[in-house]
């Protein structure tokens, strides 16, 4: 099997299970023409993360790395009336192009998009009390990936899932000897929630067009023994 092949599949199945939605190609389109690197999530992992969030009935969602919000319109997509999300983003060109995305998709008015290095916008998350989130998804800066776990369990409450994109990397989290740090944040991730009885959690490897790569999911049981 090849990536060739994965592609081949992935618009098999896309014809099939997943529905037009213009202003998510749109966001595509513009993300690509501004320069955006090509990482978004593949389309049915953005059903995947609409169908979570209708799953858990979620009212407020947490994302870490917007991109250019192609993501952050599946997941807003999931939510009834009065629900909110926050999607967090470090580079200001990419938050510039999701916010004119997702106010394309009409959903202005329900994304928060905060720019800026995490260390200041969680805590100042925090600090407006804008938590606890029902559902939040850790999909940029591999390195912390461990600080994301911190600050999700912060931010969420019992039974909230908590979703990490690009947890297998090609297979290269099994190297315990890999240079690269996106890895080693990677595997200490693992090594951390596995053993972590505040959650209740699984990972999975999955193959796309866009290679080997995979998603942990973590259920939030409790906070007691923090
Ligand atoms: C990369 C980042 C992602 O979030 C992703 O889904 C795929 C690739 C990257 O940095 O290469
Ligand atoms: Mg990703």
């Amino acid at each position: 099997m090849s990536v060739d092949r994965w592609g081949a599949v992935d618009r098999y199945l896309e014809g099939l299970y997943v529905e037009a939605d213009p202003a998510l190609d749109a966001a595509l389109a513009a993300s690509a023409a501004a320069g955006l690197p090509p990482i978004h999530v593949p389309r049915m992992q953005g059903k995947l993360l609409r169908f979570l969030v209708e799953l858990v009935d979620a009212r407020r969602i947490l994302e870490f790395g917007t991109l250019g919000g192609y993501s952050a319109i599946w997941l807003a997509r999931g939510l009834g009336p009065g629900g909110s999300m926050v999607t967090l983003e470090l580079n200001p060109v990419y938050a510039q192009v999701a916010r004119a995305n997702l106010a394309r998709a009409a959903l202005g008015g329900v994304v928060d998009v905060r720019v800026g290095p995490a260390k200041d916008t969680l805590p100042a998350l925090e600090a407006e009390r804008r938590g606890p989130f029902d559902l939040i998804f850790i999909d940029a800066d591999r390195p912390n990936y461990p600080d994301h776990f911190d600050w999700a369990l912060r931010l969420s409450h019992p039974g909230s899932l908590i979703v990490a994109d690009n947890v297998i990397r090609e297979g290269a989290v099994t190297d315990p000897a890999s240079t690269d740090a996106g890895v080693q944040g990677v595997r200490r991730f693992h090594e951390r929630v596995a053993r972590d009885p505040r959650v209740r959690a699984v990972a999975l490897q999955l193959v796309s067009g866009k290679g080997h790569d995979g998603l942990a999911l973590l259920r939030v049981v409790g906070h007691s023994t923090r």
